[in-house]
């Protein structure tokens, strides 16, 4: 397997009234493609910083990260926004929707602002109704954000990270607002988002979730502890004993 996303002794620190913060500690990992990963651990140990600046979002202290082979702290700041635009799809915890646009112009945003397409603004609706319907929402694209329910809204912010086709997606608690229905649906979407092919890192405090990945890093205070590696998800069967073995290495771990 090619891999994607190789991440270096990573360094993130915060200086906050002069006090150093070291939240991330010379983190290394790979990310093969078509690989889903979820990222575990407790509550400031760094989940969404990790996320944050191996996704090219946040600067980080030192280390090195690279995306296909490239090293994106060497690129230039362009270069570096056109990567993260084409290439990469974001699901973050305060996803910021636009209110002052439909569901569906919010969802084809990133498209309108890409040059990978020479796709007209129709073709671009078309393609962003087309991912609306695959998700279940395809008759929201008229409403309004608040129109709609946080499991509908999340939804949409999958068809939003999906629209310009990106081979890896980023995603931060995409299930932490959500009922347990919800959350087993937009789980179930990552999940066949990376069956089509599309590499995923996400962070989620969800043994549920996080038992269908192929493999869960765990993070405490700013290192990754330990990972297990489960294997492709073959389907709800399987699931039991995914969960089962999830949970005591997670019980080992202290969680
Ligand atoms: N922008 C920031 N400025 C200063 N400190 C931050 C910032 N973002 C996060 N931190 C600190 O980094 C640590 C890890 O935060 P975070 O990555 O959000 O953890 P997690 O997602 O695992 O809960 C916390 O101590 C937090 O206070
Ligand atoms: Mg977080």
């Amino acid at each position: 397997m090619n891999t994607i996303l190789e991440v270096k002794d990573l360094c993130k620190t915060y200086i906050v009234n002069k006090h150093q913060n070291n939240v991330l500690k010379n983190v290394s990992f790979t990310v093969s493609e078509g690989e889903i990963i979820a990222v575990m651990g407790p509550s400031g140990s760094g989940k969404s910083t990790l996320l944050y600046t191996v996704s090219g979002m946040d600067e980080m202290t030192s280390g090195e990260v690279s995306f296909r082979g490239k090293d994106m702290s060497k690129m230039k700041k362009d270069e570096l926004a056109e990567l993260r635009l084409d290439e990469m799809g974001f699901i973050f915890q305060q996803m910021y929707m636009l209110k002052n646009l439909t569901i569906l112009d919010n969802i084809i945003l990133p498209a309108v602002r890409s040059n990978k397409s020479t796709a007209s603004r129709k073709e671009k609706q078309q393609r962003g109704l087309e991912l609306m319907k695959k998700l279940g929402i395809g008759d929201l694209a008229d409403n309004d954000i608040n129109e709609v329910s946080g499991g509908q809204l999340q939804r949409a912010c999958i068809a939003r990270s999906m629209v310009n086709s990106p081979s890896m997606i980023f995603a931060d608690e995409p299930t932490g607002a959500l009922n347990r229905t919800s959350s087993e649906e937009v789980t179930d979407e990552l999940i066949r988002l990376n069956s089509e092919g599309t590499t995923v890192l996400m962070v989620t405090h969800d043994s549920r979730v996080a038992a269908k990945c192929d493999r869960v890093l765990y993070i405490v205070d700013g290192s990754i502890k330990d990972e297990i590696s489960l294997g492709k998800y073959t389907g709800p069967s399987s699931l039991r004993d995914r969960e089962r073995t999830l949970n005591n290495w997670l019980m080992d771990l202290g969680w």
